[in-house]
């Protein structure tokens, strides 16, 4: 597959995003883009093949064990969110809604202990409700438009159990209006649904990202009360 700059590779998927969108498929682009790629991560622009260093820092400095602890990771890519924590001793479920990504990550971990799933975060399984102490949601949210988007936020607020955990990795507008994207990046409003939940913030972080196509960042920290 000839190499593409990093520009040209944001565009394509851009016109992917908005084509499917148009056709009334708005979370079907991204089984088309992992199929495309033929197993070539350079064709996923979210891929790093390591944890997200945000993550990484929020669970070196928490100190936290995982053992006897479930945790779910959200629209899991292509797996590495989902093994860092398996290593600390989570049982974990990690979901897309590509079945080729979730191949992908079988492939990648064949010794994994991660329960990898094909699920879509806007018609899960009822059972899951209430029952994960870590959440971890990243970029899934801002993937999808903005008519997605409440849908999107009531389904992680209600898989967190009781004292749990949850913490959002997300491009952040500080504006309420519309913006242009794939990505959307989220408005102040719209984080402010998590709250209808019973998720109290406990603390944000902002940081950016070099040529991130979401320049500002946030990671925010929920305890569900
Ligand atoms: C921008 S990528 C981020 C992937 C990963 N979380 C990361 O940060 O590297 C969004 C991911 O969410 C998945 N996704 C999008 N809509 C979804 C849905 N409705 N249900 C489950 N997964 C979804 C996509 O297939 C894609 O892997």
């Amino acid at each position: 597959m000839p190499e593409q700059l990093p520009e040209q590779l944001r565009e394509k998927v851009q016109q992917l995003a908005l084509d499917y969108q148009q056709q009334g498929k708005p979370t079907e682009w991204f089984e088309s883009l992992y199929q495309q790629a033929q197993g070539d991560p350079a064709q996923i622009p979210w891929a790093k093949l390591s944890p997200h260093p945000i993550l990484q820092d929020w669970l070196d400095q928490s100190q936290i064990s995982g053992q006897g602890k479930t945790a779910l990771v959200i629209g899991c890519g292509l797996g590495d969110d989902a093994e860092i924590l398996s290593d600390l001793g989570y049982q974990v479920t990690a979901f897309d809604i590509s079945e080729t990504a979730i191949n992908w990550c079988r492939q990648r971990f064949p010794n994994s202990k991660v329960n990898y799933v094909v699920a879509d975060l806007l018609a899960l399984d009822p059972n899951w409700k209430g029952n994960f102490n870590f959440v971890f949601e990243c970029r899934t949210i801002q993937s999808l438009p903005l008519n997605l988007r409440e849908k999107a936020i009531s389904a992680i607020a209600q898989l967190v159990a009781p004292k749990g955990t949850l913490i959002v990795i997300t491009g952040f507008r500080e504006t309420e209006d519309p913006p242009k994207g794939p990505p959307w990046p989220l408005s102040e409003v719209e984080l402010s649904l998590f709250k209808a939940f019973n998720l109290e913030e406990v603390k944000r972080i902002s940081f950016t990202v070099p040529q991130s196509e979401a320049l500002h960042q946030l990671r925010l920290e929920y305890l569900k009360q």
